[in-house]
């Protein structure tokens, strides 16, 4: 493990390497503690760099065993070798040489999941974004880029396959019981995107004939038995090649595509070059055992992954400040892939919702970083919310800005420009600028400032000269390292409604640039003025979140109301009722701080009832309107002095009275005949499932008996019914005799399939209330619970961090304290899922005081363990400090 050493890697202090490197080849003597790796790298020095420099190569946890330079044998004075680094000096200037490289690896104790190690008897690489120098030594950094050639040799008995990147080459027997098969890979690649995949897998094969008619050998690999739950990953597979063909001109590169599903595995799933490994969770699906939510899911990340093949791989990162340059455009294709394939408004109400629990909460907190940072200690604990989703969101804003035509024209010129590069974020907006004419100088502050910008909106209509004017202010708080903040350009997307429902055209907009329906804010503050306004118009503004910003707006609940109701942008219709609701959440919350009885809010309730009862609305928007703001969301707006107990009793109290307002309604919805439907994955279908269990939510709240939620648990036939109504039970009614049968049946029944089991483990974790932690101690004691599983350790621990307030947020203290023993024990085994886990407490200041210094006690009890991680120790530092 790599224990914190406080260095700070700088963009500024980028250059590139002395060295190029020509060719890889690799050869593998896969043994399950002694591994052997050898490593033949062609390099030549840069024209320009120094004639001493040395060849410096990175390494981690290595032992070199030989080194060769052109097949000699080098004399000890010319290296010098330790785990981390591998130094050679007195190099040809010019000519192109050989080193080859020996050394023993032990994938059986590679706990961290990172390099070469095992899962269920498997052999599987992560190299992202350091790992490959766990393999051997290496020049372990995105811009150095190389073909290379790979042979696996492994016992057969237990390794029927031996798969690597690219295009098979062939194979055969090797000696005593083993065989070997080699791979080539002609794109030239980093060594981030390198895979290695050995063992004895079940395989679904199917094929895709690319658009200029190239044939391609599509495999998806999965645990033996487990065949029929890969064929809706392939249907998703098969749907993004297509997809990506028609809408971004981009074809698949190779012979064959494979994806290879893994039980252990710290993230989602990796886009290695021809051969994706994934989290299992995001392959495996059948209805009885997934459900809508983990179907989307598998759609999305296949497409992501897929997608990454052109906007990842052909091109790649010059360095890992650049991440989102491969992330964030890449979220940015999938959502669009998913809005293609689903419905569009459900899939971005669904998005910004995420992004706004998610980064808003990051971006205004301890851990802030601009979507490209320009220092990190440890680059895992980058892969974040603000470097995806916002990345995604800045790639968006590019798109409102420049309009479709002159996107795709920028799009075609990245492509062209720097296929087969290691590019920057400078490139990629660079060709945006260039294919449009437009400047985006002032739009790049998207990628290198931190935080949330807030608009204030104040407007005034005036009747005699129909003019409608518009004053908007930007502000940005301070976030770590940038006291300073610059004002964005700021792409609004706006609508004036008239009385008659009808979108005003303005004869002239003065003060600014308007187009297309959408304002440019450049300035701090800046007023525009509509004219030719015939009424007083309604201001609907932000309209599908052009930007991610937060408003300041204080618009009274008749415009709100009409803005529900009336709305033809369906984001704008589920905003409004978002912010009808927040405020009757507030004061809901503060009247139970203050020991007043709740009032419920007379046009919240009915416009929320009049909008899930109307059948001309998608069942998916409905269910998502009818989902209210959650907790989380509750507290970021109230933006400091936390109390999750108030919150929770104050939702929860607001949900009784607009269910029991909208009784009848729901009830015909809950007992709509959906159960009738054979299950098919399909939007529509999961979005009438959706609104169905929402109905049932909101009825065990109303009805306050655990009947109707156990009969949906009796009559589910498929895994999203069932796990709804499971939740619904433990959710409300956690001492219930059918609850506690419920959970029981749900344990017997799915004992042997791992996915079903963390579901069975985050229901339970989820149970608010003081109980949650003693629960949890409890079910680590089960004989379910598997340590080193890292999904299984996120159902647990991670649900209670993320996903259970009021159990975390205990009074007391006592789940802060429990967290900070599970931090220090997972941190020995797998510092990055200890590292991800730990960022849950990074909102720990705006708790009410009692609870942030509990809080704060536990977070210094880890900062002051030994032998920490770099990832922990850089995570928990940022959030002390
Ligand atoms: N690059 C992967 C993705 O976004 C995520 C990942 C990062 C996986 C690091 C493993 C390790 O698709
Ligand atoms: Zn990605």
């Amino acid at each position: 493990m790599r224990t914190d050493t406080g260095q700070i890697v700088h963009l500024a202090d980028y250059r590139p390497t002395d060295f190029v490197l020509e060719r890889v080849d690799l050869t593998f003597e896969l043994d399950p503690k002694n591994t052997k790796v050898e490593a033949r790298l062609i390099f030549h020095r840069r024209e320009g760099a120094e004639r001493q420099a040395p060849l410096v190569l990175d390494g981690d946890e290595l032992t070199l065993s030989s080194l060769l330079l052109d097949q000699v044998e080098l004399p000890a004075g010319q290296y010098e070798a330790t785990p981390e680094s591998l130094t050679i000096r007195d190099l040809p200037a010019e000519a192109p040489f050989e080193i080859c490289v020996t050394n023993y690896i032990n994938p059986q104790v590679n706990t961290q999941l990172m390099g070469l190690y095992r899962t269920n008897g498997v052999y599987c690489t992560q190299c992202e974004a350091e790992g490959f120098r766990r393999i051997t030594y290496f020049p372990d950094r995105p811009d150095v880029l190389a073909p290379y050639t790979v042979t696996i040799i492994a016992a057969k008995e237990g390794n029927p396959l031996l798969l690597s990147n690219g295009n098979f080459l062939g194979g055969g027997n090797y000696d005593e019981g083993r065989h070997f098969a080699a791979w080539f890979d002609p794109h030239p690649k980093p060594s981030y995107l390198f895979a290695l995949v050995a063992g004895d897998l079940g395989v679904v094969e199917d094929s895709f004939t690319t658009m200029s008619g190239r044939d391609v050998a599509l495999k998806i690999y999965v645990e033996h038995g487990k065949e029929p739950r890969a064929a809706y990953a392939m249907d998703a597979l098969k749907r993004s090649m297509t997809w990506d063909e028609e809408r971004f001109g981009r074809e698949y590169d190779l012979d064959i595509f494979m994806i290879v599903a893994v039980s252990d595995f710290n993230m989602g799933a990796m886009e290695n070059k021809g051969l994706n490994v994934f989290n299992d969770k995001f392959v495996l699906a059948d209805p009885e055992t997934a459900s809508d939510a983990d179907y989307a899911n598998i759609e999305r990340i296949i497409a992501h992954e897929y997608f990454h093949n052109w906007t990842g791989n052909r091109i790649t990162c010059r360095d890992w400040f650049q991440l989102c340059l491969k992330e964030g455009l890449t979220v940015y294709r999938d959502q669009e892939f998913s809005a293609d394939m689903r419905s569009r408004p459900v899939k971005r109400i669904a998005d910004v919702r995420h992004l706004k629990s998610e980064q808003f909460p990051e971006d205004s907190g301890p851990l802030a970083h601009p979507p490209r940072p320009d220092t990190y200690r440890e680059i895992n604990n980058f892969y974040t919310t603000t470097v995806y989703e916002k990345g995604a969101e800045v790639t968006r804003m590019i798109a409102t800005i420049l309009g479709a035509e002159d996107f795709k024209k920028g799009m075609d010129l990245y492509f062209e420009r720097h296929d087969g590069e290691a590019a920057t974020v400078e490139d990629f907006v660079k060709s945006f600028a260039d294919a449009s004419g437009r400047d985006l100088s002032q739009f790049s502050l998207w990628y290198t400032e931190a935080g949330t910008p807030l608009v204030s909106v104040s407007s005034a209509y005036d009747a005699g000269k129909a003019t409608f004017s518009l004053t908007l202010e930007q502000t940005v708080a301070p976030t770590p390292g940038q006291p300073v903040k610059q004002p964005r350009h700021i792409p609004l997307s706006l609508a004036l409604i008239l009385d008659n429902g009808q979108i005003a055209e303005p004869q002239a907009v003065e003060g600014g640039e308007y187009r297309d329906g959408v304002l440019h804010l450049t300035e701090r503050n800046q007023t525009f003025s509509f004219s030719g306004i015939s009424s007083r118009p309604v201001l609907s503004i932000n309209r599908s979140f052009s930007a991610p910003i937060n408003l300041d707006f204080e618009q009274n609940a008749d415009d709100l109301v009409q803005i529900a109701r009336h709305e033809t942008d369906m984001f704008a219709r589920f905003q409004a009722l978002t912010d009808l609701a927040l405020p009757a959440l507030i004061a809901a919350t503060k009247a139970v701080q203050n020991g007043e009885e709740i009032q419920t809010d007379a046009a919240l309730s009915t416009t929320l009832i009049e909008i899930i009862g109307d059948d001309t609305l998608e069942p998916a928007f409905r269910a998502q309107a009818l989902a209210l703001p959650s907790e989380t969301d509750i507290a970021r707006e109230l933006g400091g002095n936390t109390d999750p107990d108030a919150i929770h009793k104050a939702r929860n109290t607001t949900i009784k009275a607009i269910a029991t307002t909208g009784l009848e309604t729901l009830r015909r919805l809950a007992d709509s005949a959906a159960n009738a439907e054979a299950y098919s994955p399909d939007a529509d279908s999961a979005g009438r499932r959706s609104l169905r269990n929402g109905a049932l939510s909101f009825l065990a709240f109303a009805e306050g008996t655990p009947e109707r939620a156990a009969k949906a648990y009796a009559d589910a036939t498929n895994m999203t019914d069932l796990a709804h109504a499971l939740s619904v039970l433990t959710q409300r009614f956690p001492d219930s005799a059918e609850t506690k049968e419920a959970l029981a049946a749900f344990e017997t029944r799915f004992a042997d399939n791992a996915l079903v089991l963390d579901k069975w483990f985050s229901l339970q974790a989820a149970i608010p209330g003081d109980g949650a932690l003693d629960r949890i101690k409890t079910l680590m004691k089960s004989k379910h619970f598997i340590a080193t599983n890292p999904n299984r350790v996120r159902s647990l621990v991670g649900t209670l961090a993320f996903s259970n307030p009021t159990g975390f947020h205990r009074a007391d203290g006592a789940a802060y304290r429990f967290l900070a023993e599970q931090i220090i024990a997972i941190d020995k085994r797998n510092p990055q899922l200890a590292a991800r886990i730990l960022t849950s407490m990074r909102s720990w200041r705006s708790l009410e005081a009692s609870r942030a210094e509990h809080a704060k006690a536990a977070l210094s009890t880890i900062a002051e363990a030994k032998g920490l991680s770099t990832d922990v120790s850089d995570i928990v530092g940022r959030i002390l400090k």
